[in-house]
């Protein structure tokens, strides 16, 4: 089975070095020309459309919050997004001018799949984005996307997640074309950013030792907090799920900006605060939350690039420098240190990192 993993310890790991290649595959799967980028074209026209419905579990539901930001932001195009279970239950309205998407690894999740029949014969169009093609969720829908992120073994999904971004960002893309909401500069900009995610992808991969550190820092306590904006905001979701999952550590993600509504109750020097915050349009309000958090003697671990932490890293308790990143997808390189922070940590308390208790990696029960 050693072989398997490629020489890596564990599944986890593997599935997280591979993501700069997988990354790169299906962005160029998508682009433009080529075989699914065609698919794209044909298969979904956002102009006949009024809005977007997202359906999913765990980390797959992360991944459609992130879109949300992309879609109305690029495509100026509401956007709710649902977990399956909720929203399977909840008689949700739906209707022609609305496009349904169910994003799912397996393609065999009992609540999205049961949310998938939901929404067949009520929304305009049902799109899937998932890793087997071969699932009752892709053989169901109306087109099926593959994210062609390869066999994912690990429970807590990872390569799975950054390509399911990668999908997502290149609908966000066609959205904004179809609609007009962008021009012709500002989609050849937003192309070449999103091509550029494999690498930063690859340098954000080249900061593990830093990551492996905090790692052992964080190891050491009961309850860690995740703190992001924007569509680092649910980077943060994933950064506290993935802790919890496969370290046991009890960890909440929280938008910055909720700090001061609740959170802030419980910041001590026992709760560390990993805070996602590039320097962009959003980081003086980051920095602000990071000072109230020190404020209380909280400790931060500061996630930021080179600008960053030098305007607003002092007093962060630990710093982690990522790569500088232009746009709006910077949120998929910010995966690979919330999935190496929850990884290393499990390692240094070694747990069972890739068959964590209590998880299955397809939920197909109710
Ligand atoms: C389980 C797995 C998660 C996954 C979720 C949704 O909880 O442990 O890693 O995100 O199911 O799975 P799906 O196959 O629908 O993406």
């Amino acid at each position: 089975a050693i072989a398997d993993k490629a020489g890596h310890r564990h599944y986890m790991s593997k599935e997280i070095a591979e993501q700069p290649d997988v990354l790169a595959n299906a962005l160029e799967y998508y682009a433009g020309d080529n075989e699914g980028g065609q698919m794209l074209e044909a298969g979904v026209d956002f102009s006949a459309f009024d809005r977007v419905v997202m359906v999913a579990c765990g980390t797959a539901s992360l991944a459609c919050l992130v879109s949300k930001y992309w879609v109305e932001q690029i495509a100026q195009m509401p956007v709710d997004v649902d977990i399956a279970s909720e929203f399977r239950y909840r008689e949700a309205p739906l209707d022609a001018r609305t496009l349904a998407v169910f994003v799912s690894q397996s393609g065999e999740t009992a609540d999205t799949l049961a949310a998938l029949r939901y929404a067949t014969g009520k929304a305009g169009k049902v799109v899937s984005v998932v890793n087997a093609l071969e699932s009752s969720i892709a053989r169901e829908s109306d087109l099926a996307l593959p994210i062609l992120a390869g066999p994912e073994i690990g429970v807590a999904s990872t390569k799975a997640f950054t390509c399911q971004l990668a999908v997502l960002a290149s609908l966000a893309l066609q959205a904004g074309r179809q609609r007009g909401t962008i021009d012709p500069a500002q989609q050849r900009l937003l192309t070449d950013q999103l091509r550029q995610v494999p690498g930063q992808v690859a340098q954000a991969l080249a900061i593990a030792p830093q990551i492996k550190a905090v790692s052992a820092q964080l190891a050491r306590y009961d309850h860690v907090l995740f703190l992001g904006r924007g569509a680092l905001y649910p980077l943060a979701l994933e950064g506290a799920l993935k802790l919890k999952e496969i370290s046991y550590i009890h960890a909440e993600g929280y938008a910055s900006g909720e700090l001061k509504h609740g959170p802030i109750a419980l910041i001590d020097e026992e709760m560390p605060v990993v805070v996602l915050a590039p320097h962009d349009g959003m980081f003086d309000k980051t920095v602000s939350n990071m000072q109230e958090v020190m404020a209380r003697g909280g400790k931060i671990v500061m996630i930021s690039d080179g600008p960053g932490l030098k305007d607003g890293g002092d007093g962060a308790w630990q710093k982690v420098e990522m790569p500088t990143i232009d746009g709006p997808f910077a949120a998929i390189a910010y995966a690979v240190p919330v999935q190496e922070l929850a990884y290393f940590t499990a390692v240094e308390k070694g747990t069972d990192v890739d068959q964590p208790r209590n998880l299955a990696k397809s939920v197909t029960v109710e």
